[in-house]
């Protein structure tokens, strides 16, 4: 890719000359060269500084200031990867990448991506694609069957951890107020979390319209586990001052420590005070499939929802993060709508 010119120059891909079957020759072609790149990639990764290794804007500033008005050919388009791209690249696949959390994109779900994409499917409903519909509900049956959840949850796609918590929090407001889905969120409902949680349930909650200053971020302990006793206290001083306790997040596996809350301390204060229980164990809830580690989850079964990303210890490329709730009628009450179409 020249910067200026040479996009406005590459020959026309087959498709645009109206020949389909050399259009899908085209393909065959650049798909098996994009998997001898990608297991080139694979090979070598372990040998690759894993910080990428530009300066800031240097991508940005290689980058055509115009989008190209024609194709180019696939190996083209592959060498401007090697050259520009890659190099702007941080390998999260890297065998040394330990930032944030081991993400593990395997070769299978590569492949499974390939096939999916060619596809093209959207699972709005069961008509569009019986496949998606099914497979979803089939394989979260597996994971939830792995992570020793009982057959009262059912399992539900998302994008990603942030969004599953997101509607977490809908549900828990569906729950104590449902007028909130017509009317708006009241401004007395608070929701609780330590302050070792994730920052998306607090984005979450600003998303819904809970509210920044009713967030209630409760202490940790020295291991960094929500403290119980302060939860407690908390809540009995929201309720005296007319404020609504609704929802209080658990997490198991902070993603600074992995510390685990104690979740059926929490899960007795939540019952006590009719609040919504969501376990974010996005880290390190795909440790539980290991019998020696299903005690990490000791308690979440008493919880109303329960997130884990398959896309951080499963082998699983982003974005594939397994939602759970033991009140699917909520969560359909809480979104349903029939639209024109
Ligand atoms: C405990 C915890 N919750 C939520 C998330 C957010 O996950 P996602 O990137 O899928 O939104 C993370 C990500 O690191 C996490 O560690």
């Amino acid at each position: 890719m020249n910067k200026t010119t040479d996009h406005k120059t590459a020959a026309a891909p087959a498709r645009q000359e109206g020949n389909w079957q050399a259009y899908v020759e085209d393909f065959r072609r650049a798909g098996h060269e994009a998997v001898d790149w990608i297991a080139q990639y694979l090979s070598n990764v372990s040998e690759m500084p894993v910080l990428a290794q530009t300066k800031p804007g240097q991508l940005l500033d290689a980058l055509p200031l115009s989008a190209p008005e024609k194709g180019e050919p696939f190996d083209a388009i592959l060498r401007d990867f090697d050259r520009l791209v890659m190099p702007a690249v941080t390998q999260w696949n890297h065998p040394r990448f330990f930032a944030y959390f081991a993400c593990t994109g395997s070769t299978p779900a590569i492949l499974g991506e390939m096939l999916a994409a060619a596809l093209n499917t959207n699972g709005l409903h069961w008509k569009t694609s019986p496949a998606v519909a099914e497979l979803e509900q089939r394989a979260l049956d597996w994971m939830r069957q792995w992570i020793g959840l009982s057959d009262e949850w059912f399992g539900i796609v998302y994008d990603t951890a942030s969004t599953s918590s997101m509607h977490a929090v809908v549900c828990a407001r569906e729950m104590v107020d449902p007028q909130a889905r017509t009317a708006g969120s009241t401004n007395n409902l608070v929701l609780y979390t330590s302050d070792q949680a994730h920052m998306s349930i607090e984005k979450g909650a600003i998303a819904v319209g809970v509210g920044q200053k009713n967030v209630r971020k409760v202490p940790s302990d020295a291991e960094f586990r929500m403290r119980a006793d302060a939860l407690a206290r908390m809540v009995e001083e929201d309720k005296q001052a007319g404020k609504r306790p609704f929802c209080v997040v658990a997490t198991v596996g902070t993603t600074s420590s992995t510390s685990i809350d104690p979740v059926p301390q929490i899960a007795n204060i939540a019952e006590q005070h009719g609040m919504w229980l969501h376990v974010d164990a996005a880290y390190a809830g795909a440790a539980a499939i290991l019998p020696e580690h299903r005690h990490i989850l000791d308690g979440a079964e008493r919880a109303h929802s329960l997130v884990f990303n398959a896309h951080k210890w499963l082998l699983t490329p982003i974005d594939l993060s397994a939602f759970y709730t033991r009140r699917p009628d909520i969560l359909r009450r809480a979104f349903s709508l029939t639209p024109e179409y």
